[in-house]
């Protein structure tokens, strides 16, 4: 059974060049791709002609309080610091619908660090282990609904689909204008 409608409203957070998620997001999707990267937002610009982009840091973008039927961020939010990460989550709890969806890669291990050559530049990665982003999501008031280990080199990340519960938490911060 799908879990969202033809031409719902879709968030993908730190959307890189918008190859190959938000495209095929934005073949069924009205979508909006979010990233740090001027470069990144213009290649994506040219690629995703259907999505809308922002230039912009997750971690003080705005939205109107439940915008988005889902949200996704596959390989981001682990590269933002992880004391800004619980407020990112409270933000997309708040853009989603009631029973609106999360997608998102988080870690698998905890590790904060930089490698000095990653495919040709330095690299930052900061992220929590999978238990305490599973408490975390539960805290902000999302019910966990799987996750997948994602292998990568001898490492890799978890990936977690959440949800908003279908009536708002009164523990979320409803209200808050942050
Ligand atoms: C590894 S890439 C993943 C891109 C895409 N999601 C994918 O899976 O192909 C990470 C992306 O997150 C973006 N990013 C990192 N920190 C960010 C932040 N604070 N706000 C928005 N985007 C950010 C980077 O610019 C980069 O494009």
């Amino acid at each position: 059974m799908p879990l969202l409608n033809v031409g719902d409203p879709v968030l993908d957070l730190g959307c890189g060049c918008g190859v190959p998620a938000t495209a095929i997001l934005a073949e069924l999707y009205a979508v909006t791709g979010v990233d740090l990267s001027p470069v990144q937002i213009a290649r994506a610009r040219r690629l995703v002609p259907a999505a809308e982009f922002r230039c912009a840091d997750m971690s003080t973008v705005e939205f109107p309080s439940h915008c988005f039927a889902a949200v996704v961020a596959f390989f981001s939010i682990i590269h933002v610091p992880l004391e800004e990460q619980p407020a990112i989550f409270k933000s997309i709890y708040r853009w989603l619908r009631p029973g609106g969806y999360l997608l998102a890669t988080v870690g698998s291990v905890a590790w904060t660090g930089t490698e000095d050559d990653w495919h040709g530049a330095p690299m930052y990665w900061s992220h929590a282990d999978r238990a305490t982003y599973l408490a975390l999501l539960k805290e902000t008031g999302f019910e966990v609904l799987w996750t997948r280990f994602i292998p990568e080199g001898t490492g890799g990340h978890t990936l977690v689909l959440a949800r908003t519960p279908t009536l708002p938490s009164p523990a979320s911060g409803e209200g808050d204008e942050r």
